[in-house]
């Protein structure tokens, strides 16, 4: 018996006006999800009284758990000082301090800071910066950013243009100059013939013959997520890619930028995935998700002072926006960060990253549809299969993930996920628990999700879409 079995009767389209966003999503009559009442620790509660665990921080954003006293003290102490005021008019303590601190965490080469609303703004920020710097040094032939496929950077115009997804470009592409593309290292389904470490460097070499014949004057820079997200499922290349992206970039003068929106701010054992890599360290790094952690909306460039200097002196930064480096997102992020040091969770990131691996290890030898486990710290996922000996993928159309995350309903346990390429290249599911997570936690994250992935097995049997 699941434990949160009968599901709410509402629908999308129900109301004759406003209603649930679901409605620019799904067609009505579709089930409504569960309506969140309140939240706390690694738990939500819908307004039936129903709990959730967060087995994913929604979308890999609530790095500190929910309802952190502390933070909504500061929240609320910030609200009764000032909770807005642009930046190019007044500054702010905390927006000085915040800078100061993600600067220091993020370590040597990373001097100044630029906060935004969220991921997107961010990856714009790094994109439109590269090129202003690249103009006033002389550099104006310097335009085309290249990127990975698969990838996401973002759903806005720009950071689409760098996203590698074939489904969603066919649809703005038109809209907009699609930049070139490289192939992404994947980890589980490899070419004939090739090892992962093979595969990661013919990957690499790809960008080399892609800056060639683009024309390496012509070529701005390379964005890249060190550690997949959602459009590759947590697949971690070997170190001796990253050496060679770099010294590749810095062969023909590429702009390296880190998209850390997702494997940033500690989640996989380390401030920034950059630090895993000696020798690999990024120009322009961007920040989001479990920067403010779900407290508010934020996201971060950090750059080089060589680069801010010179985009400065010509006249400042053609960029910005209403809500950037606001005095009450600042606050709040700065409570956050006091949370992830005193509570050292960029270390427990590390070691509870390997009690998950271990359970979700666990999980794949029992489970005949669970292919593959990958990941670092506690950004990891799962990879659903109808067949672990071909790693013949389900159905594209069955959307496993989805179904998944019905059960996973069923049983108690939230798992965000989004297709990335209409599920082209796997069935993803990430599991990213809040950094806070206890043990005992952990374990019941393990158990609700083999229930899950039981039923999910069922319903492929059901369906006839494989025999285990
Ligand atoms: C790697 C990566 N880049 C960029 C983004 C876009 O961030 P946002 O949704 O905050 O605009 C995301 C969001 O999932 C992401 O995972």
């Amino acid at each position: 018996m699941s434990q949160n079995a009968g599901a709410p009767a509402r629908t999308v389209g129900d109301t004759p006006k406003g209603g649930s966003v679901l409605g620019f999503y799904a067609p009505k009559g579709t089930p409504r999800p569960p309506r969140v009442a309140r939240a706390e620790g690694v738990f939500l509660w819908d307004t039936d009284g129903r709990r959730y665990l967060d087995a994913t921080s929604g979308a890999v954003v609530t790095n500190i758990g929910h309802a952190n006293p502390r933070v909504l003290s500061a929240m609320a102490a910030q609200a009764n000082k000032v909770t807005f005021a642009y930046p190019r008019f007044f500054e702010s303590d905390d927006s000085i301090q915040l800078a100061d601190r993600v600067c220091a965490l993020a370590g040597d080469g990373f001097d100044r800071a630029f906060f935004v609303s969220g991921g997107s703004e961010a990856n714009e920020s790094a994109l439109k910066l590269a090129r202003q710097y690249a103009v006033v040094t002389g550099q104006g032939s310097r335009f085309k950013v290249i990127a990975r496929d698969p990838s996401y950077h973002g759903s806005t115009l720009g950071a689409l243009a760098v996203t590698g997804d074939a489904g969603t470009l066919a649809l703005y592409g038109p809209m907009l100059r699609t930049m070139p593309k490289v192939p992404a290292p994947m980890s589980y389904r490899l070419p004939e013939g090739q090892t992962a470490e093979s595969h990661a460097m013919a990957c690499a070499d790809a960008l080399e013959a892609t800056i060639q014949r683009e024309g390496p004057q012509t070529v701005l820079a390379f964005i890249m997520e060190p550690i997949g997200g959602l459009s590759a499922g947590a697949a971690v290349a070997p170190p001796a890619y990253f050496r060679r992206v770099r010294e590749i970039c810095d062969r023909h003068g590429v702009l390296l930028i880190y998209d850390e929106i997702m494997s940033g701010a500690g989640r996989t054992g380390a401030f920034l995935a950059a630090h895993h890599w000696a020798g690999a360290r990024p120009d322009l790094v961007t920040l989001a998700k479990g920067l403010a952690a779900g407290y508010t909306p934020l996201g971060a460039l950090l750059v080089p002072d060589h680069i801010v200097d010179a985009v400065a002196a010509s006249g400042g930064f053609v960029h910005g926006h209403t809500y950037f480096t606001n005095p009450l997102s600042c606050a709040v992020a700065n409570a956050v960060i006091d949370e992830v040091v005193s509570q050292r969770l960029i270390e427990r990131a590390a070691t509870m990253g390997e009690l998950l691996m271990k359970g979700l290890r666990g999980i794949a030898d029992r489970s005949p549809i669970v292919g593959d486990v990958r990941g670092k710290g506690l950004l990891t996922a799962i990879e659903i299969v109808a067949d672990k000996a071909t790693k013949r993928q389900l159905p594209v159309a069955f959307n496993a993930p989805a179904k998944l995350s019905v059960h996973g309903l069923n049983h108690g346990i939230a798992l965000y996920n989004r297709r990335a390429n209409g599920g082209a290249f796997g069935d993803f599911q990430m599991i990213t628990p809040p950094l806070t997570i206890r043990e005992g936690e952990l374990g019941e994250l393990l158990l609700l999700l083999e229930r899950s992935l039981s039923d999910l097995q069922a319903e492929i049997e059901n369906n006839g879409l494989a025999r285990f």
